[in-house]
């Protein structure tokens, strides 16, 4: 079993730190932020994960989990070192290497000679490289791992990954990586550094653009007056286009997709490429979330627009999470509040008394409530943004007792439409 340094402690670090624990390594978790480590060692994880938790208890009482504070404090003893570090999208589009660079740069003195270097970040096509030339250790190797973790079922995508990718041109390196996975069972595909940077980016451009399609799929489906749901079901009975990541909504988010998708057009333009075929599948999702906003506001009598309000469900990126960040259903309520529209929101991940909302977002007038029905008492518009499981259950005879107005946007077709509309709702869902 191998000593594993783990270089930033976000949701990418810790499930991958508390996985290698789990399959019996010896993980050390690094973060520059004192406050999280210090409930880190308290065993109180910081982010929404299922499974998560468990993990972590199990690391910290084995032994086989540890968290310090400090890159170098980490990595001094390690064999391998995961830089597991933000790459927030620069002003530029292109990905900002800063936190990186800095994490290397913390670690070049300390690395024991032979060990291994992996980036687990999403970086651009060439960091790999980028990387070497900080540390500028030639005994030690950089390897590129990229991670596709989903928020929410990370640990399962750690444990049960579809593939894992090594990017190495030096073959020791890279089964020496392979090992860290050897009680997992996937294929393990090793190809060169910039090839497997290139996987990831290609890999969520071209499940974003999947989602841009269905999206614009759903808007024909209204147009000519087809039902996308069934659209959508007899696709995927093809086995080339496959049945996962079908399902139209208010748009798509998160931390990954957007910033991946623009990086990539960039880092085409960089080389020379006019990638615009990306440019549209943005510009489809921007569409989307103008699309989804109208929807709200027209279910509002105008006459009383300025005395209603909309009641949001959900505000996270999807369900399962508590990450707020490029959530489809924020810009969404972004665009209705700029039309002078009221907004009550509630969210099972996001409480007013935790202030993130306010952190994330200060501009957004908005009020949180702490259940549906708060949000919904003397609304007009029910705008179901999130696909969280308790808006299925929702009481739709209290539902048509407590609002001003009968109306439901279901921007993720999460209601079956009958059910509502037995209670004289007037229902609008996505392509259908
Ligand atoms: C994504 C990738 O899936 C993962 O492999 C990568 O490493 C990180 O980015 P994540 O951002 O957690 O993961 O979210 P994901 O579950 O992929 O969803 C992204 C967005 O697409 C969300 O807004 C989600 O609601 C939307 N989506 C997803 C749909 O609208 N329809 C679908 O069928 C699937």
């Amino acid at each position: 079993m191998a000593t594993i340094a783990i270089i930033g402690t976000g949701y990418v670090g810790l499930t991958t730190g508390a996985c290698f624990a789990h399959l019996g390594h010896e993980v050390i978790c690094a973060d520059i932020d004192e406050r999280k480590i210090a409930r880190l060692n308290a065993g109180e994880i910081p982010i929404v994960e299922k499974g998560l938790d468990r993990l972590v208890d199990e690391g910290i009482r084995s032994g086989q989990l540890r968290f310090v504070v400090g890159a170098a404090e980490a990595s001094k003893n390690a064999e391998f070192h995961y830089l597991c570090v933000p790459t927030p999208q620069g002003e530029d589009g292109a990905a900002d290497l800063s936190y990186l660079e800095a994490a290397a740069a913390e670690i070049a003195p300390v690395l024991p000679t032979n060990s291994i270097v992996v980036n687990k970040s999403t970086v651009p096509v060439g960091s790999t490289r980028v990387v070497g030339r900080v540390l500028n250790r030639p005994d030690v190797t950089v390897v590129s791992n990229p991670e596709f973790l989903r928020e929410g079922t990370a640990v399962q995508d750690f444990l049960h990954p579809d593939r894992v990718v090594i990017g190495s041109r030096d073959t020791e390196a890279s089964i020496r990586v392979a090992g860290l996975y050897a009680r997992i069972a996937a294929p393990i595909m090793v190809t060169d550094p910039v090839s497997a940077e290139t996987i990831k980016y290609a890999s969520n451009a071209f499940l974003a653009a999947k989602l841009s399609f269905v999206n614009a799929i759903a808007t024909l489906c209204e147009a000519v007056g087809a039902d996308v749901n069934d659209v959508v079901l007899g696709m995927g009975y093809d086995s080339r286009i496959g049945r996962e990541f079908l399902r139209p909504g208010p748009g798509w988010g998160g931390s990954c997709f957007p910033k991946d998708t623009r990086a990539l057009a960039n880092i085409a333009k960089e080389a020379g490429y006019d990638f615009s075929f990306l440019d549209q599948v943005l510009k489809v999702n921007d569409d989307q979330f103008d699309r989804t906003a109208q929807k709200v506001l027209d279910a509002i009598d105008p006459t009383v627009a300025a005395s209603t309000h909309v009641a949001f469900l959900g505000l996270t990126f999807k369900a399962g999470t508590d990450d707020l960040r490029e959530s489809p259903s924020i810009e969404v309520l972004r665009r209705v509040l700029a039309a002078g529209v009221k907004v009550k929101a509630y969210d099972p991940a996001v409480m007013a008394d935790d202030g993130r909302l306010a952190r994330t977002y200060p501009d957004l007038d908005v009020e949180l409530t702490s259940d549906p029905y708060a949000a919904a008492e003397g609304a007009s518009v029910l705008a179901i943004m999130t696909e969280w499981d308790e808006f299925v259950e929702l009481d739709f005879d209290k539902m048509a007792e407590i609002m001003a107005r009968r109306s439901i946007v279901d921007a993720r077709n999460l209601l079956e439409p009958t059910i509502p509309r037995r209670r004289g709702f007037v229902y609008r869902g996505v392509g259908r």
